[in-house]
């Protein structure tokens, strides 16, 4: 059964959107049909399940292999644990140079971001080995029925996942560095082998949709990772408009005397103490029909936080560059929800500007007023995300929203209580919660509720404002006290709020993020998009 060698090239990017992209997203996917054994690449990459002996096509292989993949599993050298690898040298009759061997874990717990996780693995681990071709190995259902089973509950392809999990892998921030450096050992090949011509249409559009997404995440990990002297609020305007024009959005940029105009005394009291002027973007990926209330999605946009008066503490302070996250987020999912044309109006918002000490800046027991009426004292001038944030969510109110998701790296405490394993979830409406968190397990960005209950809500109470930045001493409850005074501005929308302080940025390697940037919620939040515009397909 020799099929030919049918290459589709893929490249998903115009040529004007590779100016801002990763280098990642300009590795050439390449499909093809071809015997295992005839296929010629640096790197074959074959998953593996967690069992006794390697079994369907693995099996037939190793019969071929002289019984040494086998060998492996018995001697325990490989036993296909999620993200265990094995990279074995075969001269024949393989015509890989190297075959490596990646683990999914046991069949009956497989899901669609295991196998992102191993793919993601596997891709790294063949570029740490210095080889620059890769190709995987994607069997049909017939010799992957528990893997297939496993990711097809959630509605994931095989393909795609494969894709999403090793382009966001192989993902570099060298903007910095000189054009050589360090460059040379990147995987630049990648292929998928399939086994009939017949799976190429179907593959193939798993693929692009695996590099689209990939891309939305890079592209938001770009922007997060840019330090603030490139990243200041007009940077993050200026991309915003490069997007709408790249994929037909409206982008709106407020100016401080707009912000003035409207009365949006909470991000100007923050941006008050910085010579770069804020800027409030929004965007409009109009999807569905004219009259059809959007999602409103508000990333805090702090493109450095000093803390201003009451300043941080020296040590990481440079990690500050990364408090746009949300924005970031914000910015990445509508350009992604215009590129895969989601049929859902979306909007998102994004206060940028930055949070510093100056003569000029806000000082503790300042009073603002927000856009909605409602005055702050401000006790920290380090909790700027929540002020900020509540003009923009007073402005979301003017769109009628079905709902409003607001992502914010807000506060230290969400570390405290999840680590930097899922971002919490907070808000007023426990379906959208509910929801939004089922979308998490299979994107493989976790959300975990905290409550959300009257007292938390009386403790952003001040005596002499309406409301105060942070809770009377003693309160405890970071997360949750910043999220209630965010519920005051939400008022009667449909909200909640995504806490990803300590999920936007890894200080450690993960399978599929690399350190720095993670682009936490892009993927989460398309798939949440996607599934709201089925609703409103079938409603
Ligand atoms: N941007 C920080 C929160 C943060 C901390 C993000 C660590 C990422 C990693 C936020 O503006 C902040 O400073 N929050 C304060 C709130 C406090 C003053 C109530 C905090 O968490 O200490
Ligand atoms: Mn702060
Ligand atoms: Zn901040």
């Amino acid at each position: 059964m020799i099929e030919s060698d049918l290459i589709y090239k893929l490249s998903s990017c115009t040529s004007n959107a590779i100016n801002y992209l990763a280098v990642t997203i300009m590795i050439k996917t390449t499909i093809k049909t071809e015997r295992l054994l005839a296929h010629k690449t640096e790197c074959l990459i074959l998953f593996c399940l967690e069992e006794k002996n390697p079994s369907g096509k693995l099996a037939d292989l190793d019969k071929k292999l002289k019984g040494i993949i086998g060998v492996s599993f018995k001697n325990k050298r490989f036993e296909g644990k999620l993200n265990q690898t094995l990279l074995m040298n075969i001269p024949k009759p393989i015509r890989a140079d190297n075959l490596m061997l990646v683990g999914v874990g046991k069949g009956q717990e497989m899901t669609a971001d295991k196998l992102r996780q191993a793919a993601g693995t596997a891709a790294r681990y063949a570029e740490k080995s210095n080889l620059k071709a890769i190709s995987f190995y994607i069997p049909t259902d017939k010799f992957a029925k528990e893997i297939y089973d496993g990711i097809g509950k959630s509605g994931e392809s095989f393909a795609q996942t494969v894709v999403e999990g090793s382009l966001l892998s192989l993902y570099h921030f060298d903007d910095y560095k000189k054009p050589e450096k360090d460059k040379s050992n990147r995987v630049k090949q990648f292929t998928l082998l399939i086994d009939a011509k017949s799976r190429i249409t179907p593959v193939r559009s798993e693929v692009l949709r695996g590099r689209k997404l990939a891309e939305a995440v890079c592209v938001s990990r770009d922007l997060i990772s840019h330090p603030s002297n490139t990243a200041t609020p007009s940077y993050l305007a200026g991309k915003a408009r490069e997007f709408a024009k790249s994929f037909g959005m409206t982008c709106k940029v407020l100016a401080p005397r707009d912000m003035a105009r409207l009365g949006m005394g909470a991000l100007l009291g923050v941006a008050k103490g910085s010579q770069e002027p804020p800027a409030f973007i929004i965007l409009e990926h109009h999807g569905g029909d004219k009259n059809d209330p959007p999602v409103v999605i508000v990333g805090k946009g702090i493109t450095f936080d000093t803390g201003g008066i009451s300043l941080k503490p020296p040590a990481n302070m440079d990690e500050m560059k990364m408090d746009m996250s949300g924005g970031s987020v914000a910015l990445g999912t509508l350009r992604a929800a215009s590129a895969l044309k989601i049929r859902q109006n979306v909007v998102g918002l994004v206060p940028a500007t930055e949070n510093m000490p100056s003569g000029n800046a806000v000082k503790p027991g300042d009073i603002l007023k927000s856009m909605s009426g409602k005055t702050i004292e401000v006790l920290n001038t380090d909790a700027e995300g929540r002020l900020v944030l509540a003009d923009a969510l007073t402005y979301a109110a003017r769109y009628r929203p079905k709902v409003v998701i607001d992502l914010a790296t807000l506060t230290g405490a969400v570390i405290v209580a999840l680590g930097h394993q899922a971002a919490a979830i907070l808000g007023n409406n426990d379906k959208l919660i509910n929801r939004l968190q089922q979308c998490g397990e299979v994107t493989g960005e976790r959300l975990w509720p905290l409550p959300l209950w009257p007292e938390h809500e009386k403790a952003v109470k001040s005596d002499i404002a309406d409301l105060k930045n942070i809770a009377s001493p003693g309160t405890g409850a970071g997360t949750i006290t910043g999220a209630a005074f965010l519920k005051a501005f939400a008022e009667e929308q449909s909200w909640c709020h995504l806490d990803i302080a300590g999920t936007s940025w890894s200080s450690e390697e993960k399978p599929y993020t690399p350190k720095g940037a993670s682009g936490f919620g892009v993927r989460l939040l398309i798939r949440y998009l996607e599934q709201e515009a089925k609703d409103n397909q079938s409603s």
